[in-house]
């Protein structure tokens, strides 16, 4: 008999975590994973008759209520390919495929593209909030038909982390929007991680803070402004004592773990995608540069070695002065993200509603943060705000923290400590508040060598070429 609301295929921790949440909302959730062995543990732990175990495609396919509901929580790639030519001919149309992993958006594009004339609808989904969000409450981005959404909003509302904006999942906007959506959120989760990264290390290699300390200051911090998941585990992270090693129990384990950051993706995607469309992403792209050095260990050894010159304390820097530096860098961070975000939904047609976006990510999500409130207050009163940072009550902040930022960034910097994201953030903000650059001059070198034209300030609509060196030298 047909009594599944919806069915989840794959069952790994994410997968499995997300139906047993669907299950604890009273849901009857058909489940499937490709290797036995998985389901079969599955079940032997969390066996219930509303958790349907289905061996085949055509059982998942027959215990699922007309129109049906299928949730893809297999790994982002070819696998997915894989499972929807396998669920294709199993379904009708009016069935609902959601991709729950984190696709690229492109191939959610192509997806649905190949789905569109066989009339079942595809949801490509960002789920964020790792295994705790999926079990407890992500914060989830589906794209799609606005009909397709209608269906599933009651099933994914009650599924959701739930903020005092409530649950924590909208329509995103249409086709790959979803995707689209969780990668920027992936991308502002590298910039926001790397943030507090270099404040760490200048809190600790600046400044010379023991791990008890660093734990009161980042909890501290936690509680104002700044408060926020990536603080909070910061916190507790930062005075964890190494439970192993000769050390035992005295060092702190952060000081034992190799200091190279894996990635799986979704930032490069962030920052190539912000390179494309031509908005500058300098916060995130230093984050994702950084991880890539961080990578490069023998050369970073070797270059130690050659240069080998400790950084010096912090001079005429104090820890508020940091927690100001840090705050303004991650504006500058969500004002790229949310940019990047309003230039993909209009080249692209999304329709994305940047105030719901910045409510979705105030739980669940591993970026959720207390000022995403004030982001989505700044959009709810101006939707057509051009950057978040121009907002009055973020521009009031800004200003105020500005003194400390560039002592931060001036002190690291002449100290010697490496402060990428947190300088290219300061780069950005001042690049972007200077109605007048330099970018005459590269026009005046393009013209120059390659003809290729400029405009006058005097005259904006003409397009002039200059014989250069034809022209008389100013004494
Ligand atoms: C989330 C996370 C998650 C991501 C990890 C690791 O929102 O739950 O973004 O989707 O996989 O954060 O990402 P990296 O391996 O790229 O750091």
């Amino acid at each position: 008999m047909s009594t599944a609301d919806l069915a989840v295929v794959g069952l790994g921790v994410m997968g499995a975590n997300l139906a047993r949440n669907f299950h604890s909302r009273g849901l009857t959730v058909a489940v499937y994973n490709r290797n036995p062995a998985v389901a079969d543990a599955f079940h032997a732990e969390h066996g219930d008759p509303r958790l349907i175990d289905c061996r085949s495609y055509e059982a998942l396919a027959a215990a699922l209520k007309p129109p049906r509901i299928v949730v893809l929580m297999v790994t982002a790639g070819r696998a997915v390919d894989a499972v929807i030519d396998e669920l294709r001919p199993r379904l009708e149309p009016g069935d609902v495929i959601i991709d729950g992993g984190n696709s690229h958006w492109p191939d959610t594009e192509r997806r649905h593209e190949l789905l569109a004339p066989t009339g079942l609808r595809f949801v490509g989904m960002g789920v964020s909030g790792g295994e705790e969000g999926a079990l407890r409450g992500p914060s989830m981005m589906p794209g799609g038909d606005r009909e397709s959404w209608e269906r599933l909003r009651p099933l994914l509302e009650s599924a959701a982390a739930v903020s005092d904006g409530g649950p924590c999942v909208t329509w995103c906007g249409h086709r790959s929007a979803g995707h689209a959506v969780k990668m920027i959120h992936n991308g502002i989760e590298y910039g926001d991680m790397q943030l507090i990264a270099e404040t760490w290390s200048l809190l600790r290699n600046g400044l010379g803070l023991g791990p008890s300390r660093l734990r009161e200051v980042f909890a501290g911090w936690n509680g104002g402004r700044l408060g926020s998941f990536l603080i909070e585990i910061t916190a507790e992270i930062v005075a964890a004592a190494d439970p192993q090693g000769s050390a035992k129990g005295t060092t702190p384990l952060v000081d034992a773990i190799l200091d190279v950051a894996g990635q799986k993706g979704t930032g490069r995607w962030t920052a190539i995608d912000a390179i494309e469309a031509g908005v500058p992403l300098g916060t995130i792209t230093a984050a994702v540069d950084a991880r890539a050095l961080s990578a490069r260990l023998d050369d970073r050894r070797r270059a130690a070695e050659i240069f080998a010159e400790p950084p010096a304390p912090l001079a005429g820097v104090s820890e508020d002065d940091l927690e100001a530096a840090l705050y303004a860098a991650k504006l500058m961070s969500y004002t790229q993200g949310f940019d990047l975000l309003r230039t993909a939904s209009r080249e692209r047609g999304y329709e994305t509603d940047l105030a719901e976006v910045a409510r979705i990510w105030k739980a669940g999500c591993i970026i959720r943060a207390r000022f995403l409130d004030r982001v989505h207050a700044a959009y709810r009163r101006d939707p057509s705000l051009p950057l978040l940072c121009l907002d009055p009550g973020f521009a009031d902040e800004l200003r105020a923290a500005l003194p400390a930022w560039r002592r931060v960034v001036a002190a690291a910097t002449a100290a010697g400590h490496p402060v990428p994201a947190l300088s290219a953030s300061l780069a950005w903000f001042d690049t972007m508040r200077q109605a007048r650059g330099s970018a005459a001059l590269i026009q005046a070198q393009r013209d120059y060598f390659g003809a290729h034209t400029y405009r006058r300030v005097d005259a904006p609509d003409e397009i002039v070429h200059t014989e250069w060196s034809e022209l008389q030298q100013l004494p």
